[in-house]
């Protein structure tokens, strides 16, 4: 039996959104850790792990959460055009995903996202050193483990928090089928998306 999406662009377009909404939530799915990419400060490919955090398929755009003083961020302000890769063995589908940074700090969109997060996520942003920073044994930061600050405190972390939302401007899509694998990719013209098949 073949997938409903199965050689429907229309179809596979809208059950690829569907899973990366289900990324968000689901955190056995694939899509649940992405991987992104930027070009480095010294002009070579980096490449990361991150959790989707939000999917807004209308919007075409998704959102995951890093540190202010993340190599990532310093190399999104300078080139916001980023690369994202998802794959989920189940489903059987591979997303490469195109598009623009947008870096949001102390604003709605990062106030509702902080709030929203467990405390166990918090505690990474109050960190000290930075991340990255070069350390003269294995555990020489603060906090090295979980604790949360009490209600009503500031929380020292929430100034190093971002939200970045990536805009997506393509999207490409491979699935892998006993009776033949399919691959598109979708590119947005304006507010239009237009989809193409491609020999996988
Ligand atoms: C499963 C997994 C999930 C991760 N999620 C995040 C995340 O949501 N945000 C983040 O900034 N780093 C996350 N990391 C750590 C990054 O992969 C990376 O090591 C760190 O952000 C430093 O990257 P940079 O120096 O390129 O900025 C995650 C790592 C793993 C293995």
């Amino acid at each position: 039996m073949e997938a409903s999406f199965y050689n429907d662009l229309d179809a596979s377009w809208a059950h690829a959104w569907q899973l990366l909404v289900r990324g968000v939530n689901d955190r056995r799915h694939g899509f649940h850790t992405i991987q992104v990419a930027t070009l480095g400060r010294d002009g070579t490919p980096q490449l990361r792990s991150v959790i989707l955090r939000a999917v807004d398929p209308q919007g075409a755009t998704l959102r995951f959460h890093t540190d202010a003083r993340a190599e990532k961020v310093a190399e999104m302000e300078a080139q916001p055009t980023v690369a994202l890769h998802a794959y989920d063995a189940r489903a059987k589908l591979q997303l490469r995903i195109k598009g623009e940074a947008q870096l949001h700090a102390s604003d709605a969109l990062t106030e509702q996202a902080w709030a929203e997060s467990r405390p166990m996520s918090r505690t990474c942003y109050r960190m000290q050193p930075g991340p990255g920073t070069l350390l003269h044994a294995p555990d020489a930061y603060l906090p090295g483990s979980e604790v949360d600050v009490p209600p009503g405190a500031t929380d020292a972390g929430y100034a190093q928090f971002r939200a970045v939302v990536v805009q997506i401007t393509q999207l490409e899509w491979l699935y892998l089928a006993a009776a033949g694998h399919r691959r598109a990719r979708w590119t947005r013209q304006g507010a239009q998306w237009s989809g193409q098949w491609l020999a996988p």
